[in-house]
This record gives structure tokens, C-alpha cells and sequence, in this order.
């Protein structure tokens, strides 16, 4: 079938040196893994013929193959609070958002949600995450294991908050770097997983506690840190009154020595054209919350300053601040959000960001991302037929760039046919 996929940022000029679309395509995979992306002919005739293949044909004719999606920034545990009437984000927060988590207390509460939720996201073509767990070391053993069990590459951490919020909610410096300790030894790195330090954000942690995150981030390599940044007026705010020797909300995290590869920032939405070169400087990333931000009115994203400013953007959904785990949506408020800032969001960078570009932003670009020889094989099949509305649009015009436009304007997770993860078929629409 048709197969898309990304070598680069294709940037504000669509430069279509960055994509590969094969109309007839095909992918030819090994022990999960991609061997070959190219043309249904081309594919075909450089199987090796030395060796004996017991070769599995899936055929996704009229369909659209591309990379596994990737959710830069998601909180698990927000999934019952998705869509929660109210204000701003600190109330959000306080009314909604801690009590859910504090739930979270009881282990069985973790495994349910946590199945619940990766089996939404392969519903939804996703196939990768940065997730936030609660405070409770078992919500990410929880989800671990759950991840484990589906054979996929996640990213989780255990929330790490020690002031400003629910008793039951709070752990503190010295039990926060025990209990990350231990899920790094007995997660990080096992199968597909990795760990990633998560303090919540600078409201609530100590500097004591930050110190904490900075020093686990920086103790391995391939260590990953996600946290929140310049989210809400209210929050800098906040955040200048408990720093106030800082020069700006991202030079908090700064002095604890959070940023540098692997580190991803949610929201970035208020900054200065400092704090992005520093960013950038850092290889430090942004996930870009559009449904969130506009659902918790936090502000307008600006994508291209980012990207002019050499920063790596991933997408997010961002539940339950954000409306809808499908990145088909997400991509459809991103473009919005472009519109009402005088921008423009064109089908290929949309989907470019969807893909290698989370890839690149979680520093997981060398496994997944796109369809390179020797990647993971997980990836997605979507269907220009559902919902009806996408199909009677999609009928109207031929053109792979007016079809990728109408995925991510009117498709959702109806538009997902199919979904793959090292090769194998582990969702399949009913129709
Ligand atoms: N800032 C701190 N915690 C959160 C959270 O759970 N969701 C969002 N959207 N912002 C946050
Ligand atoms: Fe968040």
C-alpha cells in the first residue's frame, strides 16, 4: 500500500527532499525490525534470495502506511479527568487534577488505567509516549508492565512533588531519589523502556528536590527528564515568587542542570527569545500541547519561532489537560492554533512532527521515527473511509497533500485502520 515517511524537517518551504511517499509501496521487515522501505517493484526485487523467507504478506492497499505516532507528553493518570469543567490551570489542578492522582494510592486502580490507556493509544495509532505517572512508585511499575506486556517503547517516571499540593500527594527530596532509584535499576532500559526523571514542575518541588533531578537526569547517558514550563501567566508568576533569584522560569531548571538531550519541556508557551536559544543550545525539547492549551485557555504556541530558534518540537496530547488522545486531532488544534497566530501549518511538517520530529525531541530517533533500515518496525495504517465526512472529502480530490490535509483536519481514531508494533498487528479496526 501507500507508505509516507520523514528524513527531515521539511520546514516552512515543504522542501520535498525530507519525505519519501511510495504510492505503491511496501516496508519488508525482520525480527520486528525495518529492512527495507521503498517500492512494492523496488522491495520485491532486492529480496535476498539466498535465503529462505516464511514471509508474512499484510496488504494495506487504498490505505496509508505510515510511522507510529508519538505523544511527546501524557499524563496516564488524567484519564478521568479528560474534558473537566472549570478554570485555569492552578485551579484545574487543585479541583480536578490532584484528586484523580490521588487515587492512584490504590495499586489496582494503576493496572486498570494503565491497560486502559496504552490500549487507547494503540487504538489510536500511538505507538510511543512520554507519560507521567503519579507520585506512587507502583503507578509506574503499574505501567511499566502493562507497557512491557504489549511489547512497546515508553517512556514514564514517577511524579516528583514535595510542596504545594495534597498531603497524600507529596513525597519528599530524600524518599524521591530512593524511590526513582530503584524504578531506574529495575525498568530503565529493560526491552523498550526507559526511565524519565518527572518533577512535576517548579511550584512543586523544592530546590532540594530539583537538585534531586538534576543529579538522576545527568547520572546516566541516556537518561530522559520531562517536566512543565511556562505554561499559564499565573503559574510564571507563582514560579518567580519561589525563585526569586532566578532570571526567568527556564533558568530555574537551568541552575539544577535539567536541560541537555533528553530533556523535554510541556508547553513552553510563554518565552523569551533567550530561554529558546538556551534551549536550543542545550538540545533541549518542547512538546506542543495544542488541544491542552486551548482547552485550559493557556495561550497561543508559536511552532515556527521555535523552530527559526533551532528548538526540537514534539507533539502532545497532553491528557487530561488536553481533549483527545488521537494525534489526528491534536494535529487538527495544532493547525488551528497556527491560523489564529497568522501561521500556517502545512500537511507535511504537520505529520513530520507527529513522527521523526517526537522522535527527535525524545532523543529516540536512532529506534523509531521513521522508516530507516534497522528501525523499530511500529507503525500505523490509516483509512481516508471513516468517518464518512473524511471519506466524502478524501473522494474529492486525489492529491496525497489535500488527503494528508483532511486526515488530521476531520480524522480521529475512526481513521486508524490498523496498528503495528515491531511488526506485528496489534489493533485492527472492525471495518
Ligand atoms: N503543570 C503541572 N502539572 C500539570 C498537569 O498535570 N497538566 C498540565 N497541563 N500542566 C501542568
Ligand atoms: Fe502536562
Amino acid at each position: 500500500g501507500p507508505v509516507l515517511h520523514f528524513l527531515a524537517d521539511p520546514g516552512e518551504g515543504d522542501d520535498p527532499a525530507c519525505w519519501q511517499y511510495f504510492e505503491d509501496g511496501a516496508l519488508l521487515i525482520e525480527n520486528g525490525l525495518i529492512r527495507r522501505c521503498g517500492t512494492w517493484d523496488a522491495v520485491l526485487r532486492d529480496l535476498p534470495n539466498t535465503t529462505r523467507y516464511t514471509a508474512r504478506l499484510f496488504d494495506y492497499h487504498g490505505k496509508l502506511i505510515m510511522p507510529g505516532l508519538i505523544d511527546t507528553h501524557v499524563h496516564y493518570p488524567q484519564m478521568r479527568v479528560m474534558g473537566a469543567f472549570g478554570r485555569q490551570l492552578l485551579d484545574w489542578l487543585n479541583e480536578h487534577t490532584f484528586p484523580a492522582e490521588e487515587s492512584f494510592a490504590d495499586p489496582r486502580v494503576a493496572d486498570a488505567t494503565a491497560s486502559f490507556f496504552l490500549d487507547r493509544l494503540l487504538a489510536n495509532g500511538t505507538t510511543t509516549a512520554s507519560v507521567y505517572g503519579t507520585v506512587h512508585a507502583h503507578s509506574v511499575d503499574a505501567f511499566f508492565r502493562a507497557a512491557q506486556a504489549r511489547k512497546l517503547r515508553m517512556l514514564c517516571g514517577k511524579v516528583m512533588m514535595d510542596r504545594n499540593c495534597p498531603t497524600g500527594l507529596r513525597d519528599t527530596a530524600a524518599t524521591s531519589l530512593e524511590d526513582c532509584s530503584a524504578l531506574i535499576e529495575r525498568w530503565h532500559g529493560k526491552d523498550r523502556l526507559r526511565y524519565s526523571v518527572t518533577p512535576r514542575f517548579a511550584i512543586t518541588s523544592t530546590p532540594e528536590q530539583l537538585q534531586v533531578a538534576g543529579e538522576l537526569f545527568r547520572s546516566r547517558p541516556d537518561m530522559h527528564l520531562q517536566t512543565h514550563l511556562s505554561e499559564n501567566l499565573d503559574e510564571i508568576r507563582f514560579v518567580q515568587q519561589l525563585f526569586p533569584d532566578s532570571k526567568g522560569y527556564l533558568d530555574v531548571y537551568d541552575r539544577f542542570g535539567m536541560l541537555g538531550r533528553g530533556a523535554i519541556y510541556g508547553h513552553g508557551i510563554h518565552m523569551s527569545e533567550a530561554e529558546r536559544a538556551r534551549m536550543a543550545e542545550t538540545e533541549s525539547a518542547i512538546a506542543f500541547c495544542p488541544t491542552s492549551n486551548r482547552f485550559l485557555g493557556s495561550g497561543l504556541f508559536d511552532y515556527p519561532a521555535s523552530t527559526a530558534a533551532g528548538v526540537k518540537v514534539g507533539l502532545a496530547s497532553d491528557v487530561g489537560g488536553g481533549t483527545s488522545l488521537s494525534l489526528l486531532r491534536t494535529l487538527g488544534a495544532a493547525y488551528e492554533v497556527g491560523q489564529s497566530l497568522g501561521q500556517v501549518l502545512s500537511p507535511w511538517r504537520a505529520w513530520y512532527l507527529a513522527t521523526l520530529g517526537g522522535a527527535k525531541a525524545l532523543a529516540l530517533e536512532d529506534r523509531i521515527g521513521n522508516f530507516a533500515e534497522g528501525k523499530e518496525a511500529d507503525f500505523v495504517v490509516l483509512s481516508l473511509q471513516s468517518p464518512a465526512e473524511l471519506q466524502f472529502r478524501a473522494e474529492y480530490t486525489t492529491r496525497i497533500d489535500e488527503r494528508l490535509f483532511a486526515l488530521m483536519a476531520l480524522g480521529d481514531d475512526r481513521s486508524v485502520h490498523a496498528t503495528h508494533v515491531l511488526g506485528e498487528c496489534v489493533h485492527k479496526a472492525l471495518s
